[in-house]
């Protein structure tokens, strides 16, 4: 077991991200609705969030709508649109009694006022939770992060990665900067990381699973994570000699 091993079992303090993927497919596997497969995608969301403390994560970052999602048709968007609302509205007290601080990642000012809305209340109902951050990325797109943080780095300011990291987490208004990405799951089969988290997952340990998401049980990410704490990370450097 590495040096890096050991440090992210003491201090259960892991960033792990999921692309949560394959809800469409679920639903047309039993020829229900596109939407029907969004609607067991947030059940499986629930059972992660439950599931994610005990297994030593302290932050999780999950993608719920990227900025090409737009691209799909009216219906299916204000089908999620609707379902993200439900969510923050059935959940907020849910979070707040497991100690999970929600906030929200993604342009904002595509989404409907009564999502901006709830959104905000679900993030100061919430703010003290501190048990688990979980970050929910909706109309997120990783490349207009870095080009945001990029136009708002002014010419002669120290652009180093810190200060560059902490323009990233402004793009999209975060109170925090965010660990770098530990462990990074994408549910459905593909192995793609479809614009989410690019800066942030350069040395992220990659797990594709080929369960679909509204499939995906707590043993998924407990299984996930065991796997990580199995793999020896390196940043470059000799294993075991990590600086
Ligand atoms: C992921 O499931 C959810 C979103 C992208 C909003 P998909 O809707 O992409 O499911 P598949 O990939 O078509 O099965
Ligand atoms: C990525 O899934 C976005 C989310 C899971 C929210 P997509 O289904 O949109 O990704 P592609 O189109 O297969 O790359
Ligand atoms: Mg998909």
């Amino acid at each position: 077991m590495d040096k890096s091993t050991l440090d992210n079992r003491s201090q259960g303090s892991l960033h792990v991200a999921i692309i949560m993927d394959g809800n469409g497919r679920w639903a047309e596997a039993r020829g229900l609705p596109r939407l029907a497969g969004h609607q067991a995608g947030a059940a499986a969301v629930r059972r992660t969030v439950e599931a994610a403390p005990g297994l030593g994560i302290g932050t999780l970052t999950l993608y719920a709508f990227s900025a090409d999602n737009w691209r799909r048709p009216l219906d299916e968007v204000r089908g999620l649109m609707d379902l993200f609302l439900r969510y923050l509205r059935a959940e907020v007290r849910r979070l707040r009694e497991h100690g999970v601080r929600l906030s929200a990642i993604g342009r904002r000012d595509r989404l409907s006022l009564t999502l901006q809305e709830a959104i905000a209340r679900a993030e100061s109902a919430t703010a003290a939770g501190e048990t688990l951050t979980l970050r929910l990325a909706i109309d997120y797109s990783a490349r207009d992060a870095i080009l945001h943080a990029a136009r708002h780095t002014a010419s002669g300011e120290a652009a180093d990665r810190e200060a560059f990291r902490r323009r990233l987490g402004e793009a999209y208004g975060e109170r925090e900067m965010s660990p770098d990405v530990d462990l990074l799951i994408r549910a459905g089969g593909e192995r793609r990381l479809s614009d989410f988290l690019l800066w942030e997952s350069a040395y992220a340990e990659l797990h594709f699973t080929s369960r679909l998401w509204p499939d995906f049980e707590a043993g998924d990410l407990a299984d996930a994570v065991a796997e990580f704490h199995g793999r020896a990370r390196r940043f470059g450097a000799l294993p075991g000699r990590l600086a």
